[in-house]
C-alpha cells in the first residue's frame, strides 16, 4: 500500500482554501494499521473489506491541534451528514476511475442485501476505520469521535463516485477526502 506524502497533502490543502482551520493530515497516515477483520463484499464478492484501527489517524489543524469534539449530545446515525471535499492536487497516483465505481456498485449492492445502516465503532476501539479496496482504489470512513456512529451505504457510494470522479487525475488531482462538517468524521479515496 502507498501512503501519500503529507507535506503534499498540507500544501495542496493550504494552497487551495485559505480557512485557517481547515482540517489537514498533519503525520503521515497509519503507520501501525491493526486490522482486525478482512471479507469481501460485493455481488462478486471481489471488494475487499477490513476493519482496522490507527492510532496516528486523526485529523489535526494546521496547528497540529487534534480535531475532534466530545459529542455525547449529538445524534449519532450522520447519514446523509454534509461534509467538505478536499482533494490533492498532482496528476499522478489517482486511482483508477473504473475500480472506484466496482467500489461504489458493491456499496449499493450491499445496502440492498445486507443493508443501508452500518455502525463504526469509536475512535480508541480497534475497529473505528473500515476500508474497501478494489485494484487500484482505496476508500475508508474514518469515525473521530468517542461514540458509535452509525453511516449508510448509499451516501458512502455517492461520496466514493464524487471523490474518485471530482479528484481525478483528469482534474490535475490524485484522490481526496471529504470531512464531515462536524468533524466527527471523514470519507477518503486514494490510490491502494
Ligand atoms: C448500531 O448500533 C445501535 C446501538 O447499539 C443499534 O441499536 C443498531 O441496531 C446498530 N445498527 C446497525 C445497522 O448495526
Amino acid at each position: 500500500m502507498r501512503f501519500f506524502s503529507l507535506l503534499t497533502v498540507v500544501a495542496t490543502l493550504l494552497g487551495a482554501v485559505s480557512a485557517a482551520t481547515l482540517p489537514v493530515k498533519h503525520e503521515p497516515k497509519c503507520a501501525h494499521e491493526e486490522v482486525v477483520s478482512t471479507t469481501y463484499i460485493g455481488k462478486d464478492k471481489n471488494v475487499k473489506l477490513q476493519l482496522s484501527h490507527c492510532d496516528d489517524e486523526l485529523l489535526v489543524d494546521a496547528h497540529g491541534n487534534l480535531v475532534t469534539t466530545l459529542t455525547k449530545r449529538q445524534s449519532s446515525n450522520v447519514c446523509g451528514a454534509p461534509c467538505n471535499t478536499y482533494c490533492w492536487s498532482s496528476a499522478t497516483g489517482a486511482p483508477t476511475i473504473s475500480d472506484c465505481t466496482v467500489i461504489e456498485h458493491a456499496l449499493l449492492y450491499e445496502s440492498q442485501n445486507t443493508g443501508v445502516l452500518f455502525n463504526v465503532s469509536a475512535y480508541g476501539t480497534p475497529t473505528n476505520k473500515v476500508t474497501m479496496q478494489y485494484l487500484t482504489c482505496l476508500t475508508y470512513f474514518l469515525n473521530q469521535d468517542f461514540n458509535t456512529l452509525t453511516y449508510c451505504r448509499t451516501e458512502w457510494s455517492k461520496l466514493v463516485n464524487w471523490l474518485a470522479s471530482d479528484c481525478s487525475a483528469a482534474n490535475n488531482d490524485h484522490g481526496g477526502l471529504c470531512v464531515a462538517t462536524d468533524q466527527r468524521w471523514y470519507v477518503q479515496v486514494q490510490h491502494s
